[in-house]
């Protein structure tokens, strides 16, 4: 099945490959000759994930899936949330978002010690709304995946905020340590589209 991936992250576009396997031939939609920025201006994942798929749709009336996708720390209040991929500004940076996490935590820890109080705890996880846009029609598939916060940077692999999530499955190692094959195991984005392809193929 051919089919466009509204995104331009070639992290995600990689992964979406992997994990969907050969039955599936992902085109992005700069492939598709969408290349300016597709606008997210929802509240939430699924707001966001939507208005990606139905950008396509409308533009190109062809079937396509999106993935809004980003991180939630509890100690934060689940920021920076929705805003994961500008959360250190509109330069998109993978490096800069991470200092910034780092800094607004390492905050929290210090105001913590001086107070007395334990450092707070830095469970958090990375979700994801994937919408399949078929024949106009949306349909949404979630993930998750659970984990915490280390204290610094380990690993090369992935993308985004993964040198510093530590998820629940292997606590000794970033999802920047894992291999590819088993980040995409065990990831928010595994998780939705394995229900994307179980709802494609049952319909
Ligand atoms: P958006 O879905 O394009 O708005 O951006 C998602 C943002 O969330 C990315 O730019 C990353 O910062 C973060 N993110 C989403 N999925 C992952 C992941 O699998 N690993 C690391 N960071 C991720």
């Amino acid at each position: 099945m051919k089919i466009i991936f509204a995104t331009g992250n070639k992290g995600k576009l990689r992964e979406a490959r992997e994990i969907l396997g050969p039955e599936y031939e992902i085109i992005s939609s700069a492939d598709a000759g969408i290349t300016e920025d597709i606008p997210e201006t929802g509240s939430t994942f699924q707001e966001n994930s939507l208005q990606k798929a139905e950008y396509i749709w409308n533009k190109i009336g062809m079937d396509c899936f999106s993935d809004d996708s980003g991180l939630e720390v509890d100690a934060l209040g689940g920021a920076p949330g929705i805003y994961s991929a500008r959360y250190a500004g509109e330069g998109h940076d993978f490096d800069k978002n991470i200092d910034k996490l780092l800094h607004e935590l390492a905050v929290l820890d210090a105001k913590a010690l001086i107070a007395g109080e334990p450092a707070p705890e830095r469970t958090a996880r990375f979700r994801t709304v994937v919408t399949l846009m078929i024949n106009g029609e949306p349909h949404y598939f979630e993930g998750s995946c659970e984990g915490r916060i280390s204290f610094e940077r380990s690993g090369n692999g992935g993308f985004g905020y993964d040198p510093v999530f530590i998820p629940d499955a292997y606590p000794d190692q970033s999802m920047a340590d894992l291999s590819e094959e088993v980040k995409n195991s065990i990831s928010h984005r595994h998780e939705a589209l394995v229900k994307m392809a179980a709802w494609l193929q049952e319909k």
